[in-house]
């Protein structure tokens, strides 16, 4: 699908991956809508592309997805693209042995990763096709994942959280593409963003940057790209894209 001229809607554009992917979007002349929990973030978009269309709205919570969606139908009708992108990044172990003995995973943060990082895509994807199927609309739904998903130290929650989105992508595709309607993924590695930068010290970041063949952090419009190449490759369903520098060979 050319994504030129299409309604889109991006989660979480407001910075880092999906700001990327909304400036090009832009570019090409597409019908975009952000959907993002940052009010004043939103703000500045909307100063700045007044031809994009900011709904606040945290994606982890049902009824507000329910709600903010309902809105957009009402204004727009039926999105042809939806980009799960928006996510926390967290990083902690199962348990963690400290001086003073040994430190369990915090369970609310659990819950909080697993709402804003998988629950959200279930309640986005479900309110955005159930419009699409309602009015015979074919399109996609790009889910951003994680090379965490395959099981990272340290990752349990966000590890978990992707892994159930690259599980949601194969079930929905043969779901959904009967109907005209494509899931696809894809798993960033680890990419010069905002998060990454505030969750990974320079330390962290120097030695895992060794495991990377290129040696070197992916770019956001590098990540955009690879969007657009799924969004565009008719033939690319139900898989995960894994746009990593060589990180998991
Ligand atoms: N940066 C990386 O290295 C990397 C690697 C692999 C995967 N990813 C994934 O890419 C996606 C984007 O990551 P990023 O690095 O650009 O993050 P980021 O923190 O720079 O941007 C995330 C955006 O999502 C929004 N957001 C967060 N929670 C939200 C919620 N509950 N409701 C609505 N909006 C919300 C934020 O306001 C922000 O605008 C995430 O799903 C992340 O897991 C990132």
């Amino acid at each position: 699908m050319d994504a030129r001229g299409k309604k889109v809607i991006v989660t979480g554009g407001v910075r880092g991956l999906g700001r990327a992917l909304v400036e090009k979007l832009v570019a090409m002349e597409a019908s975009v809508a952000v959907f993002d929990l940052n009010a004043q973030g939103l703000a500045e978009l909307r100063a700045r592309h007044a031809g994009v269309n900011c709904f606040e709205c945290d994606v982890s919570s049902y009824e507000h997805v329910t709600e903010v969606a309902r809105r957009y139908h009402e204004q727009f009708g039926a999105a042809d693209v939806l980009v799960n992108n928006a996510g926390i990044l967290y990083s902690a172990p199962l348990v963690r042995i400290t001086m003073s003995g040994v430190e369990r995973h915090d369970a609310a943060m659990w819950d909080k990763v697993l709402a804003a990082d998988l629950s959200s895509v279930f309640y986005m994807t479900s309110v955005v096709v159930e419009k699409m199927i309602a009015t015979r609309t074919k399109g996609v739904v790009v889910n951003v994942s994680s090379v965490s998903a395959a099981g990272n130290a340290g990752q349990s929650a966000y590890s978990a959280a992707k892994a159930g989105v690259n599980a949601l992508t194969a079930t929905w595709a043969k779901e959904l593409s009967p109907m005209g309607i494509r899931v696809v993924a894809v798993a960033p590695g680890f990419t010069e963003t905002e998060s990454t930068k505030e969750a990974i010290s320079e330390a962290v970041l120097r030695e895992t940057l060794k495991r990377v063949p290129l040696k070197r952090l992916g770019k956001p419009e590098e990540i955009a790209d690879g969007i657009l190449a799924l969004i565009e490759n008719d033939f690319f369903n139900g898989k995960v894209f894994e746009l990593d520098g060589g990180l998991v060979i």
